[in-house]
């Protein structure tokens, strides 16, 4: 008998949303109120949930993200409860603003919801290896690439999206991304998110 198994695969969920257009322009305003109390919404990222908000956009989008983890709960095999929080902030970026290889310690999933996103533009004298307010994400088994050739499936150490408003992408928390720049006077705005688990002894493997 020959088994050809998938070992060590990373899931990962993109998910268009349905109907967003209208919960989300809640949210652009709801955002927009927040930053006139605070200047600095992207980097206090543990105060200022927008999430905590008893309204039209939040509560749309809580239900979405929640969904949305129930899901990947199912998909990977998961078959007993899990609770969980969400734990979100807001990204703003603008003009040369972006974010540095990070991922998100202390957490179990993590995810973003895109708002709003800079048109393309008239293009600038850029190189045409730059990807402006692209997401890259990278493949978690540091050198799987290095020995690869073409047409084998890790091949490629990077997953890249250019994002549009109404997606929803999840993955595991660990896995490193990279928000490329906004090279554009357009603001970019997106809500982030981590799964943090409540703690049961029932999420031990067993021995
Ligand atoms: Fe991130």
């Amino acid at each position: 008998m020959t088994e050809f198994l998938d070992l060590f695969p990373t899931k990962f969920v993109r998910r268009q949303l349905p109907d967003y257009e209208e919960p989300t322009r809640d949210l652009i305003k709801l955002v927009r109120e927040m930053e006139k109390g605070n200047k600095s919404l992207t980097t206090d990222y543990r105060e200022n949930n927008p999430l905590e908000y008893d309204r039209a956009g939040p509560n749309w989008l809580r239900g979405e993200i929640n969904q949305t983890v129930i899901a990947y709960l199912k998909e990977i095999g998961i078959d007993y409860p899990v609770n969980w929080q969400i734990h979100a902030w807001t990204n703003i970026n603008r003009q040369g603003d972006y974010h540095d290889p990070h991922n998100h310690p202390h957490a179990y999933l993590s995810g973003t919801y895109y708002l709003k996103m800079p048109g393309e533009g008239a293009k600038k004298r850029q190189r045409s290896d730059v990807r402006p307010n692209c997401i890259t994400f990278y493949d978690p088994r540091t050198g799987f690439n290095m020995s690869s050739i073409r047409n084998d499936p890790y091949v490629d150490p990077e997953f890249t999206v250019l994002p549009e408003p109404g997606l929803l992408m999840m993955w595991p928390a660990a896995m490193m991304h990279f928000v490329h720049p906004n090279l554009s006077d357009e603001t970019r705005i997106s809500l982030s998110f981590n799964i943090v688990l409540k703690w049961s002894d029932d999420y031990l493997p067993t021995q």
